[in-house]
């Protein structure tokens, strides 16, 4: 009897290299720290905001920000499509109380072989406009995703892209997160409506219909937090508004 161990062994083995052969081979995924990456939604994320309408008084500039982007990836990476449960403990989501709460949205596709794109994504939290209405301020279906994206007071970003080889039921999944700070949880109209600029905080400049200012805060926060953070002066990233970006090493 024992010696039809090593047969049984043997087909495991075999078994596991025919599945091996046929596994989707996923591409490889911007880290949370790519430039590219990072500038495409970011940008997104700041022409949707510009562009809303009725015209918005008071919608801040969005900048990248490192924590937020790896709360995302933290989990992402569970590969669990439901909001990250661990935000609802105090403190989590940003190591800052000036960024809390933290807000996020999710999206999921099929994984593909060309490079991510997050358009598709923010679009389709975007598109989530066509359920609200300003005037009454109330939702037919689920809008939270727009109200989301077109918060005025949220002026942080961070996402992170992950490949899940399963996604609950869903097999071969690039699963994208996104975290924002600040954000309100009380049923509040996103923005103030108004002449594009006219409600900033005081000492801001009007970019794009959107309120701007170099707002540094964090960044001597970081190198305390993370030891291994440098910062590097990007404009391509960051734009007037952010004239440096933090890097992490991982
Ligand atoms: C950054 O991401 C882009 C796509 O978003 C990709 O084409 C590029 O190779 C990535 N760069 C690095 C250094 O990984
Ligand atoms: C991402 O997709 C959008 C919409 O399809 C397209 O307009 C845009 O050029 C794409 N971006 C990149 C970098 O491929």
């Amino acid at each position: 009897m024992p010696r039809l161990w090593p047969w049984v062994l043997l087909g495991l083995v075999a078994l596991d290299g025919a599945r091996g052969r046929k596994r989707f081979r996923p591409q490889t995924y911007p880290g949370i720290t790519n430039k590219t990456f990072i500038g495409q939604y970011v940008d997104i994320h700041n022409r949707l905001r510009s562009e809303v309408q009725p015209q918005a008084a008071d919608m801040l500039h969005m900048t990248w920000d490192l924590a937020l982007a790896r709360t995302a990836r933290a989990w992402g990476q569970k590969c669990i499509f439901q909001h990250n449960y661990f935000m609802k403990e105090k403190g989590a989501g940003h190591p800052d109380p000036k960024l809390h709460p933290v807000g996020e949205n999710i999206w999921f596709g099929p994984a593909r072989r060309v490079p991510f794109n997050s358009s598709n994504a923010i679009y389709s939290w975007y598109s989530d406009k066509d359920f609200y209405d300003y005037q009454d301020n109330s939702c037919s279906q689920v809008c939270r995703h727009y109200k989301q994206v077109v918060r005025a007071s949220t002026y942080k970003v961070g996402c992170a892209v992950v490949f899940c080889r399963r996604l609950d039921r869903h097999r071969n999944t690039e699963y994208f997160v996104c975290n924002y700070g600040p954000t309100d949880t009380y049923p509040s109209r996103p923005y103030k409506t108004g002449q594009p600029c006219s409600a900033c905080p005081e000492g801001d400049t009007c970019q794009d219909h959107l309120c701007s200012k170099y707002r540094s805060e964090f960044q001597q926060f970081y190198i305390l937090v993370y030891s291994s953070v440098t910062m590097v002066s990007d404009n391509a990233v960051t734009g007037i508004a952010l004239p440096q970006i933090c890097l992490h090493n991982s």
